[in-house]
């Protein structure tokens, strides 16, 4: 089988068991046009089914990782178009993908971009990363998480006034706010998101699945339902191979050869 070619985006494997994606469109500063996500979703569908495949990367340029959805394709549509085809919900599918996806912030991560970066289950940020949420100044609001990923991240009253005022924030204050898990070396946010997502691909794939379930439950469910699930996740490990040699190696001091089964 030939590899896909895409316009939007890079595909590269930069360490063992990890996708790199890189959205590619410079001029425009990675806006998230219909195209670069059609691309986005078929990469990503992919990699769910590329057995190789433990963890992907999503990177932009170092000046941005995206500024937003795309504003030119946006700015002569009508409410009925972008009601009957339902806008944006496409993005959606790239929080359907079940392996891990670490983000690999640098520049602007701004409206769609920002939360585009939200969909993915890790945030590492260069410390020139500048997020924010600027549709407000563009007449609308934020369309694909903006209102809802943000107030869960880092609570309303700073939702709010991000959101209301389309005032950017930094990598700094997203660090102290809970948005990313880290801010790193200039110049080194994709080779330490390859580090992370390169440690993931290392483990047993099912138990790795299953931890990132367990994880989003808590963003869906009560506490009891959350923990509900996660002790039914943790039993079900009990059927997988991986369990009886991850176990196995401890008790005899040795390294597991994850079977991913
Ligand atoms: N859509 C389309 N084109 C964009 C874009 C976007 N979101 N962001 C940047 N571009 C284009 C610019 O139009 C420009 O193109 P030309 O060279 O053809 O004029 C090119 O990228 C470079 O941009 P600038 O010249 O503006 O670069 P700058 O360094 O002066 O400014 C910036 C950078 C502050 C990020 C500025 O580009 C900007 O404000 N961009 C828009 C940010 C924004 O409003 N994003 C939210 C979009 S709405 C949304 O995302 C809805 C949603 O919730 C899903």
């Amino acid at each position: 089988t030939t590899a896909p070619t895409y316009d939007n985006i890079l595909l590269s494997n930069p360490a063992p068991g990890v996708t790199l994606i890189t959205l590619n469109r410079p001029k425009a500063l990675n806006a998230l046009s219909s195209p670069l996500f059609t691309e986005l979703n078929a990469a990503l569908r992919d990699a769910a089914t590329d057995d190789s495949v433990g963890a992907v990367v999503l990177t932009g340029s170092d000046k941005a990782f995206a500024a937003g959805a795309d504003i030119k394709e946006m700015m002569n549509k009508e409410f009925a178009e972008v009601y009957k085809s339902d806008f944006l919900a496409h993005w959606t599918e790239v929080t359907k993908f079940r392996k891990p996806i670490v983000a690999a912030v640098s520049g602007y991560a701004l409206g769609g971009g920002c939360e585009l970066a939200m969909m993915c289950d890790i945030i590492l940020a260069s410390p020139t990363a500048v997020f924010g949420q600027p549709e407000i100044n563009l007449g609308v609001i934020p369309g694909a998480g903006g209102t809802q990923r943000l107030t869960h991240a880092i609570g309303k009253s700073r939702a709010m006034e991000i959101v209301l005022t389309g005032k950017n924030f930094s990598a700094q204050d997203a660090a102290a706010w809970g948005l990313v898990s880290r801010v790193v070396e200039e110049g080194s946010v994709v080779d330490e998101a390859v580090k992370v997502a390169g440690q993931i691909a290392k483990k047993g794939r099912v138990a790795v699945q299953s931890a990132k379930e367990g994880v989003n439950a808590a963003y869906e469910l009560s506490l009891n339902e959350g923990l509900h699930v996660e002790r039914r996740l943790f039993h079900q490990l009990f059927a997988t191979n991986d369990q009886k040699i991850g176990m196995k190696a401890f008790a005899e001091k040795k390294k597991p050869e994850w079977t991913h089964k």
